[in-house]
């Protein structure tokens, strides 16, 4: 485990991210929302440290302002964004409901959802 908002450890773990070719960012952006800095911080550190060629997913949130900041924090680290924001919104198949799940969602009082509003871009390290 690694907290993304403090890369003063980083250099402690080694070459973390020179050894591989995908870094997947899947609903971070917006967990992260309110250490945008920070965030920042991590995505510089991963690209300088990253493969030339290697590639960058975002998944988030179809919302303005996720597209926006991948579009900033992409800029300030060089990192090219292949395209614009491919949108995705639809519901799981019949196979894979709620009731799978049986008792667990009300035992843990929470509701997981069956359908998402979202987007992925890829970028690449140039
Ligand atoms: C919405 S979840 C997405 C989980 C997973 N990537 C997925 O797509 O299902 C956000 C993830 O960010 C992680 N996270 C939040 N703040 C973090 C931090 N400071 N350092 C590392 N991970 C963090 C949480 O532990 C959680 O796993």
């Amino acid at each position: 485990m690694i907290d993304i908002t403090d890369t003063t450890k980083f250099e402690d773990l080694g070459n973390l991210f020179g050894n591989s070719d995908i870094f997947i960012l899947s609903y971070v952006v917006s967990e992260v929302f309110d250490d945008a800095i920070k965030l920042q911080d991590f995505l510089s550190k991963m690209m300088e440290a990253a493969p030339t060629g290697s590639k960058f997913i975002f998944i988030e949130r179809n919302e303005p302002r996720w597209i926006e900041r991948i579009n900033i924090m992409s800029e300030v680290a060089k990192l090219t964004l292949l395209s614009e924001p491919n949108l995705t919104n639809t519901y799981m198949s019949f196979d894979e409901q709620r009731t799978q799940l049986g008792k667990l969602p009300e035992e843990i009082d929470w509701s997981p959802r069956a359908n998402w509003n979202a987007f992925w871009v890829v970028g690449t390290k140039e």
